[in-house]
């Protein structure tokens, strides 16, 4: 099967610079989503139509990990018009499935479905009954069976009510659709060449003229607004928000959870409300993420509990670690089992051992912690001299006194204690306190100053 996506139109009703088909859907761009679909049908040749927004749109195309064929369309004279420039790089001996850019939530079974009634011969139209046609296609059917479609600006009343419409993904045989598109006229109401005349076309070469309907309406629902987008957006998060609880995942509120890439769950997880996951993230068993919690990119190992508002990016946190609330682990951050973070502590690029804790107001970056070390308030590795970053290493057992820098690089060796409000330079030897802090004085005879009351 060959594959063409039409992606070539401006999508003036966006109100962005950005071409329509780069818009996200669950983060990821809405011609993405149609390509992975594409990809999942093991085409032959796949050919994108690109026109507004021609670099970003190969921009795109570039990074995709199999070869993309792409075609301009300049100018854009219709969608019958854009699949001819897709012609030279089709397989002729091959049906064509005609997909949009703008269309993102088609499943794969729905389109096996309808290349399966379309087999080699026929011409197959995805259809669906919409109880507000307004400005689709109609499909007209006589006794039954699919004569031609007409579009919204050139129907009759009687045609306008009627409410199968044209979803406009079709499979078309190959060499016909050559022959179909070479007769295209533009004598219309909107001075195009119509893709979908070539239904008629296919009545009068006596090719049959078959139909599918996908599984549910959203499948074929196209983005022309912003307002669209949103409502898309909204279904396809209720839908995997429904998976997620099929799977037994309990959310507190599915309505309150965004998945913007592959979020995979053990057994008994619990997400609050308000927390959005992006890239791939791993929730073992039992973990409870905490309501308004961002995570990206990462694993979270069995029984850990995620409390309010942590951010998580890039980061392994161990089994049966306390994350939270108010928690920022940035990228590299790999902390070992039964860690404890939690409020206002940033960590980077550091790996921390089992049974360790920072539990208030540190910063953690390009660090090696070891096991059981506690990371007292106010810590802070000085990691960074304005040009290089260095190291800090706490060997197993160490015990970091409150308000204290660490000035990488540096090391602290097993068991040393490190008195609050040190300011280390220097390595401090095992087993030892090392405290670096001014004599505390007191100042005898000093009184304070007296206000004079007026
Ligand atoms: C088309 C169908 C209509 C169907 C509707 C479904 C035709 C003539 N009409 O309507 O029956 O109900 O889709 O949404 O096919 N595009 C190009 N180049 C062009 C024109 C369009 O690449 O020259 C792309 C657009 O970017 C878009 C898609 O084709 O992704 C559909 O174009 P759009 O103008 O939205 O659809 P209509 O032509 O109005
Ligand atoms: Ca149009």
């Amino acid at each position: 099967m060959n594959v063409v996506i039409l992606a070539a139109g401006m999508g003036k009703r966006m109100q962005s610079a950005l071409p329509k088909v780069l818009h996200p859907v669950a983060g990821k761009p809405m011609l993405s989503h149609v390509i992975d679909t594409a990809r999942s049908l093991s085409p032959h040749q796949l050919c994108v139509i690109y026109g507004h927004g021609g670099a970003a749109v190969l921009d795109l195309l570039s990074k995709q990990t199999e070869p993309v064929s792409t075609a301009l369309q300049e100018p854009q004279l219709g969608t019958g018009h854009a699949v001819m420039q897709a012609l030279p790089a089709l397989d002729e001996d091959q049906p064509t499935l005609i997909l949009y850019g703008d269309v993102p939530l088609t499943s794969a079974a729905t389109l096996r479905a309808l290349a399966d009634a379309a087999g080699n011969d026929k011409l197959a139209i995805l259809t669906v009954e919409q109880d507000d046609p307004f400005g689709l296609g109609r499909i007209i059917r006589e006794e039954g069976r699919i004569v031609r479609i007409v579009e919204q600006k050139d129907a009759t009343e009687a045609e306008r009510a009627i409410k199968e419409i044209n979803s406009g993904i079709m499979v078309a045989p190959g060499g016909k659709l050559k022959q179909w598109l070479g007769a295209l006229q533009n004598n219309n109401a909107q001075g195009e060449y119509y893709l979908t005349d070539i239904v008629a076309m296919a009545v009068a070469d006596g090719v049959p003229v078959v139909s599918a309907q996908p599984g549910a309406q959203w499948e074929v629902a196209g983005v022309n607004s912003k307002v669209q987008l949103a409502q898309l957006e909204r279904i396809h998060q209720g839908n995997i928000a429904n998976r997620l609880l099929e799977q037994g995942v309990t959310l507190l509120d599915p309505a309150r959870i965004d998945v913007r890439g592959e979020l995979i769950c053990g057994r008994d997880v619990t997400i609050d409300v308000g927390c959005v996951f992006e890239g791939k993230v791993e929730l073992a068993d039992g973990v409870t993420v905490g309501a308004h919690s961002v995570l990206v990119n990462a694993s979270i190992g069995a029984g850990v509990a995620i409390k309010p508002f942590c951010h998580i990016e890039q980061a392994v946190v161990g089994a049966a670690s306390i994350i939270g609330p108010y928690a920022r682990l940035r990228p590299g951050t790999e902390l070992g089992q039964d860690v404890h973070v939690g409020n206002f502590v940033e960590i980077k690029n550091s790996q921390i051992a089992a049974h360790s804790k920072a539990n208030h107001l540190a910063y953690v970056g390009d660090a090696t912690v070891g096991s059981r070390v506690n990371i007292g308030a106010g810590t802070i590795t000085c990691n960074y001299d304005g040009v290089n970053k260095f190291r800090t290493v706490i060997e197993d057992d160490c015990f970091i006194g409150s308000d204290t820098q660490l000035i990488a690089p540096v090391t602290v060796g097993k068991g040393a204690t490190l008195g609050a409000g040190t300011t280390l330079a220097k390595d401090a030897p095992a087993g030892k306190l090392t405290v670096s802090r001014a004599r505390q004085v007191t100042v005898e005879g000093w009184t304070r100053p007296v206000k004079i009351k007026k």
